[in-house]
């Protein structure tokens, strides 16, 4: 499913975020950078140790909730892996939707500084972190959406969802949002 407006396309499949050619590929990670399970055990995994031992390099300090940090990708097919750290839910009156928010803004504005055409997000704080699917669906595809208008790129913003009931929470989210989208 997909939306194109002005020669840039958003779009979701269903798959898993480590296999994706994209230019970058997006981590949920945590704010310490320390690696764990989920998204984050399977790009570390597959893209070995190089993307620990650069991020452990460059960013000792880790990276606030709501930001994001680029390193390389290792073996894996994309060039860079952008690790986002999207927030805990704890309610919904915690600032989790203006931190998701931002989380994915960074990502985007990373991509963009680093000359990247094309980009996949997984549903960053949707697994561990315990974020309603579909409330976060609607931030993620809104920003996105946004970003898109507002930058003109990068081309290609694709939402890889794990299953098919996070695929169609995303595809409910993104026919709310555009009325028009196809596929
Ligand atoms: N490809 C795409 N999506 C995936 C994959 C994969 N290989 N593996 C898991 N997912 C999905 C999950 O089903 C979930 O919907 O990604 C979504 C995000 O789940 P998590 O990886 O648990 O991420 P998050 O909720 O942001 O929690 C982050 O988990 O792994 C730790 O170190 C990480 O502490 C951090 C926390």
């Amino acid at each position: 499913m997909y939306v194109q407006r002005n020669g840039l396309t958003l779009e979701l499949v269903e798959g898993d975020i480590t296999l994706q050619d994209t230019d970058a590929i997006v981590n949920a990670a945590n704010s310490r950078l320390a690696g764990g399970g989920g998204v984050d055990g399977a790009i570390h995994r597959r893209g070995g140790p190089a993307i620990m031992a650069e991020t452990d390099e460059k960013y000792p300090e880790g990276c606030p909730t709501g930001s994001a940090v680029i390193s390389g990708a290792g073996r894996l097919a994309a060039k860079y892996v952008i690790h986002a750290v999207g927030p805990v839910w704890s309610g919904g009156s915690h600032r989790e939707p203006e931190l998701l928010a931002c989380a994915v803004e960074r990502c985007l504005e990373l991509a963009l500084d680093s000359g990247c055409r094309s980009i996949a997000f997984p549903a960053i704080s949707t697994g561990i972190y315990g974020y309603p699917r579909g409330d976060a669906a609607r931030i993620v595809l809104q920003v996105a959406l946004d970003f898109q208008d507002r930058f003109q790129g990068p081309a290609l913003i694709r939402f890889v969802l794990f299953d098919h009931s996070a695929y169609s929470d995303f595809a409910e989210a993104l026919r709310e949002l555009v009325p028009q989208t196809e596929g």
